[in-house]
């Protein structure tokens, strides 16, 4: 395959995100990739775009690779966007992705610029990797990356890719999936599909979905219809279950979630958007949750959404649907509704699913996912005393990754300050550090071309 890769960075080759490109082409190397350095060549793309637009319009696969700077992209590589649109390149139709890295400050609204970007060019686009700066130097970074990859692939080999995020977008035509062989699982998928939906309403659309979806499902599906569980009420806050895990209702409720909810492969939830919200009685069902505390207890699970209405027109429900993922540890596999294509958005997110299933497929954590995480850390590191499940969850997981005990890294930044306040070294030109920083990247690049 043609790839493409747009390197918004400023540092040019010497990009911290690039390394995950040059990882990644040592892993696959039955592609050909055409480097475009936009970030540090914008000035020179400006005056002749030709080159450029020759290697965009070539490409297959156009890969957006970048640092996030300030809750979005370097303005070198917003200025290369623009471009794009000014000399009116056609990509319709040509797949997208995205690589950034940074410390997962507000990657998200980085991530939606580009993915905003993709679908005003009708590109089809893939949901991208947002690696932390220092991901590749560890293997389960190198994991992510990797798998990453692999997925990409996977959905461009199938036809698939995200719905349009942008409103204005027409839908895209469908394209035919190449060299498929289709996904088996050893064992069959289990599902805990969520609902909430009037069973008595004949112009219900919602269990139209749902039985597409089961239809589809190479595996078996527990319908739980949020409306017909007996609850007593919603969450008091009254804190009885930061003891011992039981909830003051005596409606079973914990116990179901565990038995019923926890235990299955995937989860998918299905609702109506109705007041700009999934309904009040899915917030009841996360409210009650709370008899888990603060623990992830989906971890690693993928979940996916049927949803009757328009995701799209609600910024804020998906913002919560993504950020429930996240901060869950779950890779959300779609968002299927009924807009536009519904068949083939709930065909695709099964496929994700099983996917994903049968991949152990999980994402790194985005700003919402690391954001949560780190709030939660430290307010149960406080409350360690009443919280005791919580706590014990958290010290399994190496969730109390408390800054102060990198005690190495702090050190060794005091050493670089001391170097560069140094007065000959300045008088001798400075120390150039990019060497330094990029070595142990190179080391893991080095690494994989042996292996690959
Ligand atoms: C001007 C500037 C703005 C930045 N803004 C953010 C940010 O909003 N969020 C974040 O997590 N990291 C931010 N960073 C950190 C970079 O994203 C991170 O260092 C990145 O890995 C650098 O990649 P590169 O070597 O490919 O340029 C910023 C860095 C700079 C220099």
């Amino acid at each position: 395959m043609e790839i493409v890769v747009i390197n918004g960075s400023p540092a040019g080759e010497n990009s911290i995100t690039l390394q995950t490109v040059e990882y990644l082409k040592a892993l696959f190397p039955q592609h050909t990739y055409t480097t475009l350095h936009v970030g540090r060549q914008i000035r020179s793309i400006e005056r002749d775009f030709s080159q450029a637009r020759a290697a965009l319009e070539g490409a297959e696969l156009i890969l957006f690779c970048y640092p996030v700077y300030t809750f979005l992209v370097p303005s070198q590589m917003h200025r290369f966007l623009e471009l794009i649109k000014e000399h009116h390149v056609d990509l319709a139709g040509t797949y997208a992705s995205q690589i950034s890295t940074s410390k997962h400050f507000y990657d998200t609204t980085a991530h939606r610029f580009v993915q905003d970007f993709c679908a005003d060019l009708k590109l089809r686009y893939v949901r991208g990797l947002s690696a932390d700066m220092e991901d590749l130097l560890t293997e389960e970074g190198q994991t992510e990356a990797k798998e990453y990859f692999r997925y990409l692939l996977w959905n461009i080999r199938r036809g698939l890719s995200e719905p349009p995020s942008c409103r204005s977008s027409a839908p895209l035509p469908g394209v035919p999936a190449r060299d498929v062989k289709e996904t088996t699982l050893s064992q069959k998928l289990h599902v805990a599909l969520v609902a909430d939906y009037d069973p008595e309403d004949p112009d219900a659309l919602l269990p139209g979905m749902i039985r597409r979806f089961k239809k589809r499902l190479p595996g078996s599906m527990e319908l739980i219809n949020l409306r017909e569980y007996p609850f007593k009420g919603g969450c008091l806050g009254c804190f009885h279950c930061a003891l011992d895990g039981t909830c003051i209702y005596k409606d079973g409720f914990d116990e179901f979630l565990r038995k019923h909810v926890n235990h299955a492969d995937a989860v998918v939830y299905a609702f109506t958007i109705k007041d700009h919200s999934m309904g009040s009685r899915f917030k009841l069902y996360d409210d009650r949750q709370f008899c888990n505390g603060h623990r992830t207890v989906t971890m690693g699970k993928p979940v996916g959404y049927l949803v009757d209405g328009d995701p799209d027109a609600e910024e804020n429900l998906r913002t919560l649907m993504e950020a429930r993922a996240e901060v869950g540890g779950n890779f959300l596999a779609g968002i299927a509704s009924n807009r536009n294509n519904p068949d083939a958005e709930i065909d695709q997110l099964v496929r994700r699913l099983v996917y994903a299933v049968r991949n152990h497929y999980t994402e790194p954590k985005n700003f919402y996912g690391v954001g949560g995480l780190k709030i939660f850390r430290d307010l149960i590191f406080e409350m360690q005393g009443l919280m005791k499940e919580d706590h014990r969850f958290y010290k399994e997981h190496g969730f109390y990754d408390f800054p102060q005990k990198k005690r190495g890294k702090i050190a060794a930044m005091y050493l670089v300050s001391a170097l560069m306040n140094n007065q000959k070294l300045k008088e001798r030109g400075g120390v150039d550090f990019t060497e330094g920083m990029l070595k142990p990247y190179r080391a893991v690049i080095k690494k994989a071309m042996r292996r690959g």
